[in-house]
């Protein structure tokens, strides 16, 4: 494994997951995901599952304190990875500074491509695998390629709290990506492309700021 520390940073359906993954598995880091770990904690229905869920599903932000522990306690056992999905504030940004971070990648999307691309999002309820009806159909109607589980539309996948969820991103997390700027450790790429475009643009200007 190696030791280096990456954010990928950027508005909701900006394709954070889908590159997150592609970097990880390059770097050969781990990956973690606040949605992915809160949305594992919801289908267990655990008690930080069923409070997580209120927020979730009306696009807010899950408590900084919550959050801030569950990732720390992740993070805690890991040299390197790529984190999607957090730091979402200031505050929990401020909570990654003793980690130094290397780089934080901004994916850009306008807020109507991202509600098209949203709308077209489907699930695998049983694998939690992405699909998108758009750019990345199933093989089957509405079936996991992976597994055969059926796909469904993610409960904060609604037209409403999609544009709820775009909100909270402009008012809380934007300041985000000033952050890192100021930092000097911002890379920022136009998502609007296709998925491997994307990865490698990514790709070549991480490579080039973790040998700076
Ligand atoms: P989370 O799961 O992190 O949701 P999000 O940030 O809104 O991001 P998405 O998963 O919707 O999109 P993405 O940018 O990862 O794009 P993806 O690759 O999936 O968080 C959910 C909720 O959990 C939050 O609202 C909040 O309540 C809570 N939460 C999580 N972290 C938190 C934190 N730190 N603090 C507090 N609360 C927190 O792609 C989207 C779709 O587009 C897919 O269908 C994909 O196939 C497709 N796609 C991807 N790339 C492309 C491309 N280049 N071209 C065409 N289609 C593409």
């Amino acid at each position: 494994m190696n030791a280096h520390k990456i954010v990928l940073l950027g508005p909701p359906g900006a394709g954070k997951g889908t590159q997150a993954a592609l970097l990880a598995k390059e770097l050969n880091i781990a990956h973690i995901a606040t949605g992915d770990i809160l949305r594992e904690e919801v289908k267990r229905a655990t008690p930080l599952g069923r409070a997580a869920k209120a927020y979730m599903d009306c696009g807010e932000l899950v408590p900084d304190n919550v959050i801030i522990n569950i990732v720390k306690g992740k993070l805690a056992q890991l040299d390197g990875f790529v984190l999607d999905g957090f730091p979402r504030t200031l505050k929990q940004a401020q909570a990654l500074e003793g980690l130094k971070i290397d780089v934080a990648v901004n994916i850009k999307l306008s807020r109507e491509e991202l509600i098209e691309r949203l709308s077209a999002r489907r699930v695998c309820q049983h694998c939690g695998r992405n699909y998108n009806l758009r750019s990345e159909p199933p093989g089957r109607d509405l079936i996991c390629d992976g597994c055969g589980g059926h796909l469904i539309t993610r409960s904060d996948d609604q037209p409403e709290v999609i544009a709820r969820r775009y909100d909270v991103y402009q008012q809380e997390s934007a300041p985000v990506v000033e952050f890192y700027r100021k930092k000097g450790i911002l890379i920022e790429i136009e998502g609007n492309r296709a998925i491997e475009a994307v990865f490698q643009e990514m790709l070549r200007s991480v490579q080039i700021q973790l040998a700076s």
